[in-house]
């Protein structure tokens, strides 16, 4: 179920992703303890905490980068599972890291295509002239505004080259599109330009999840915001009705006054 007419994701039907009773642990580290967490079509949700709370693992079980000890995990209802890179990506989960996986001397084409390029007649040769007008209509749809697509991403600024990272995911057909702090080493304006994509992302109806230590940019694109401490989800918010003083509580495990807990959903 997409975003309804007032333009809110409909979470009474079923989420796109969700994941139920997960642990991981790395030796005597327990990273994730019997976490649930759910996404839905054309939602996104802010994944917040503390160092060490446990984000990146939770968003690498999602991506394949790790397998689970236990607990279970549905896309649209179906149970599924993830052992590899691969079973997500097959699943049409994408995720992009902060450390870019873009190739600096490759232009933004052959970048958007790296590792799945469009062959064309009998030889595998890339069909480049499809893979430039179908990077730029991508780009066009999410208004992605680059100088050139034949461009080395090097020349790009730090938005514009997220920006590309993310468009890339819309290529591969995500639904579920994980972002892991993709404002963190930008500007101002930069910033803008990703958190204005993140909300064009949801206008299509994908689930997106994202990581961010900035509540202001959580505030900004996020509907829901799901809080870890020590690898235990300890609070759900609807940012309709939070404030971001409520969410550093839950963060820093800070006791609440009554009344100043709007919006909140204790799951500790
Ligand atoms: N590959 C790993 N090996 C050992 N310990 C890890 C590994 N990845 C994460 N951890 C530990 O798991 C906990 C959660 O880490 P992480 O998911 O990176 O937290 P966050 O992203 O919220 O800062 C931390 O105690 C961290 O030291
Ligand atoms: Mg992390």
């Amino acid at each position: 179920m997409v975003a309804n007419a007032s333009g809110q994701p409909d979470l009474r039907g079923e989420p796109r992703l969700r994941l139920q009773g997960i642990n991981k642990s790395f030796g005597a580290v327990q990273a994730l303890r019997n976490v649930d967490f759910e996404v839905y079509p054309g939602e996104v949700v802010g994944l917040v905490g503390d160092n060490g709370a446990g984000k990146s693992t939770l968003i690498k079980t999602i991506s394949g980068a790790y397998t689970v000890d236990s607990g279970s995990i549905y896309m649209d209802g179906h149970k599924i599972t993830i052992t590899s890179p691969q079973d997500a990506t097959r699943q049409g989960i994408e995720t992009v890291y902060q450390d870019l996986a873009l190739c600096d001397n490759l232009d933004v084409v052959n970048n958007m295509y790296l590792g799945r390029e469009t062959t064309v007649g009998p030889i595998p040769v890339m069909n480049e002239i499809e893979m430039e007008h179908r990077t730029i209509e991508i780009l066009k749809t999410l208004n992605v505004k680059i100088p050139s697509v034949r461009v080395p991403v090097a020349q790009l600024s730090g938005g514009q080259r997220q920006s590309i990272a993310v468009a890339k995911t819309v290529l591969r057909e995500a639904r579920v599109v994980l972002l892991d702090e993709p404002t963190a080493a930008l500007g101002v304006a930069q910033t803008r330009q990703v958190l204005n994509l993140i909300k064009r992302l949801r206008e299509q109806g994908l689930a997106v999840v994202v990581i961010s230590h900035n509540l202001a940019d959580v505030f900004e694109v996020v509907d829901r915001v799901i809080v870890l401490r020590l690898g235990k989800r300890v609070a759900t918010f609807d940012v309709k009705s939070a404030t971001s003083a409520n969410v550093v509580a839950a963060i820093t495990g800070a006791e609440f006054e009554a009344g100043e807990n709007a919006g909140m959903e204790v799951n500790a």
